[in-house]
């Protein structure tokens, strides 16, 4: 029996409450939701991107052709580019199975090249079976020009190269192919089908680019035998401006990210879609796994600075100096930010926070009216997750950024977590979270979930599945909400409730109380959640144990592969009065099928940490 009171006014409900959270992790951006077909256009992919990089990876080679890093480059921060001989040619082989094309669709092509002595570039657009549109030349002469050419496609293919031969020398850079049928037709645009999808969610807040993305690698340096340095670290100024003169740079998911999708366009996106934009800044505090914070005081005040400047080019007026950059790229009106999050998932709470609140006090001097957001560290409790919340809660933080993947049992059991939340205290912002899967049964948990989120609409004021986009040639992280490839998309069950959700926001918490909970008679068949999450760079090894001593879990991390781990991934079962892991594959579940009654399972997780941390 459901009781609901009409007439009683229960928390109000914000537009913004439900959005959704880009990271550029399984491939999300370049290869994702940036339109861009051809990979590494500008030739800067690299060991330090990852290992198996070359600035030649994704390209095959007919003749002579050399990826050179000279004085001759494109663009300072553009660092490389291609050497094409006489009589040769190059051929891209784009993401996943190919460059995507559609029958009668238009393909818009463009290249910087130089050729002081002239040549003709012939453009091919094919497949394994041939053409697949008419090819084009382009004639070149001179130095650094731009060259464009359009093609409409004959046939359709998912396995779709881009060949671009020479009759005499050229250099090449930015190879670029995009569809004209760009998302809301913008330049430089976005995959269609994907921010449609994103769209139909009707998101009330964008968080961007990252998640660990943004925050690992502050404190390191690229270096280039020629002399030329710069910071790894996520920074928005490398990614606005004219494309081919963004740097490129080593992403934390272990590729390469061209910054073609940077500040600007995520800002437009936003627009776009009528959600609220939220960018995150690094903290200079490493999180994710590492556990690293600056001392160079030069730095942060530069990134200090850097946040503010961030703030004037979403919001100054265009005659400001940040204002201006994003005018003369193509939007006076300013992007109306009203929120900033500084900082993900750092393991130093006391060291995170010291330098929280020197951004916190330099963003509130000179913009009042920003909410800055702190964060919590990495878990959903635990010294990290109390200690963080401890120093923001004196503090007097506005918002706190909290993230957790738990198992869909976790979520069913923990609906009641805000309602003993500090009233007076920070409000929540849930940046992160998700039940462990994408079928039916973690949506449905998560649906539970969302209704204690909304009943406690006072004090989640955000709230954003994680993560949102997965290309499934790419897979860094699962589940995720919107799984693609070069040809479709397609939204998970777990997409289902969050546009349900995000669709129907409501005005205000109508309180009601439920009795006569259905009970459970007859053995279970259902699956107790069993999970731990650890990290190699933090822990020797993690170990579940049962109240009488035995081992249902364990995990040495000898494999040194995984940065986090999700140790007891697998399901069990109890036969003749042991834990047997029936499916390794499957989902981390400790099932107990054909058990008599519900038991009590006195479950003990030890984790040693690394000496030292
Ligand atoms: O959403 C995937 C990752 O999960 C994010 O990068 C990070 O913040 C969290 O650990």
């Amino acid at each position: 029996t459901i009781t609901v009171d009409p007439a009683a006014q229960g928390a109000a409900i914000d537009d913004t409450m439900y959005g959704v959270f880009f990271e550029d992790i399984n491939r999300a951006a370049d290869g994702g939701l940036y339109a861009e077909l051809v990979q590494n256009r500008s030739f800067e992919y690299s060991t330090a991107d990852n290992a198996s990089y070359t600035p030649l990876t994704s390209w095959s080679v007919t003749g002579a052709a050399e990826a050179v890093n000279d004085s001759g480059r494109l663009n300072e921060r553009n660092r490389t580019y291609l050497s094409l001989g006489a009589g040769s040619s190059v051929t891209n082989a784009g993401y996943n199975t190919g460059i995507r094309v559609e029958q009668g669709k238009k393909y818009d092509f463009s290249v910087w090249a130089r050729a002081e002595g002239g040549t003709t570039l012939t453009v091919t657009l094919k497949d394994a079976a041939g053409t697949l549109a008419t090819a084009r030349q382009v004639a070149v002469k001179g130095g650094w020009a731009r060259y464009r050419a359009t093609f409409t496609a004959t046939r359709t293919s998912n396995r779709g190269r881009l060949a671009v031969a020479a009759t005499n020398a050229a250099a090449l850079d930015m190879v670029s192919l995009f569809p004209r049928d760009t998302y809301k037709n913008q330049p430089n645009g976005l995959r269609k089908d994907l921010a449609e999808k994103i769209e139909a969610l009707r998101p009330g807040f964008l968080r961007f680019p990252g998640g660990c993305l943004v925050n690992t690698g502050s404190m390191e340096d690229y270096s280039e035998a020629s002399g030329w340095q710069r910071e790894r670290s996520y920074q928005w100024k490398d990614t606005i401006g004219p494309v081919e003169q963004r740097a490129t740079n080593a992403n934390f998911w272990g590729y390469n990210q061209s910054y073609g999708l940077g500040y600007y366009e995520y800002f437009r996106f936003a627009e776009d879609i009528g959600a609220m934009p939220l960018p995150v800044v690094p903290a200079l505090v490493t999180g994710c796994g590492q556990n690293k914070a600056t001392d160079d005081e030069a730095l942060l005040k530069r990134h200090i600075q850097d946040t503010l400047d961030l703030i004037e080019f979403a919001n100054g007026p265009a005659t400001s100096t940040w204002g201006k950059v994003r005018a003369r790229m193509g939007h006076p009106r300013p992007f109306h930010l009203t929120h900033i999050g500084v900082g993900n998932e750092e393991n130093l709470p006391h060291e995170f926070y010291a330098r929280f609140q020197k951004f916190r006090a330099a963003i509130e001097a000179k913009y009042p009216e920003i909410t800055v957001v702190s964060n919590s560290g990495p878990d959903d409790s635990g010294t990290t997750f109390e200690t963080a919340w401890k120093l923001n809660r004196e503090g007097g933080v506005d918002m706190v950024d909290e993230h957790y993947y738990n198992s869909p049992q976790w979520f069913l059991q923990n609906n009641d977590r805000y309602d003993s939340y500090d009233r007076n205290g920070p409000k929540v912002f849930l940046g992160e979270y998700a039940s462990q899967g994408n079928a039916w049964k973690n949506a449905l948990a998560e649906a539970a979930y969302m209704t204690g989120l909304e009943r406690n609409a006072d004090v989640v004021k955000l709230a954003s599945y994680a993560p949102l986009l997965a290309n499934e040639d790419y897979v860094q992280w699962r589940p995720d909400m919107i799984w693609f490839n070069n040809r479709a998309s397609w939204g998970s069950a777990n997409y289902e409730v969050q546009k349900l959700f995000m669709n129907n926001v409501g005005d205000r918490v109508v309180p009601s109380r439920a009795t006569g909970t259905p009970s459970v008679s007859g053995p279970i068949t259902g699956a107790i959640g069993l999970s731990t999450w650890a990290t190699s760079a933090a822990y020797d090894d993690v170990k579940v144990t049962a109240a009488d001593g035995s081992t249902l879990l364990s995990d040495d991390f000898s494999d040194g592969a995984a940065r986090w781990k999700q140790v007891g991934g697998g399901s069990w079962s109890v036969q003749d009065g042991q834990y047997v892991q029936t499916d390794a594959a499957a989902e981390n579940t400790l099932v107990t099928a054909g058990d008599p009654a519900w038991k009590d399972y006195d479950l003990h997780v030890k984790a040693t940490k690394k000496s030292g941390k």
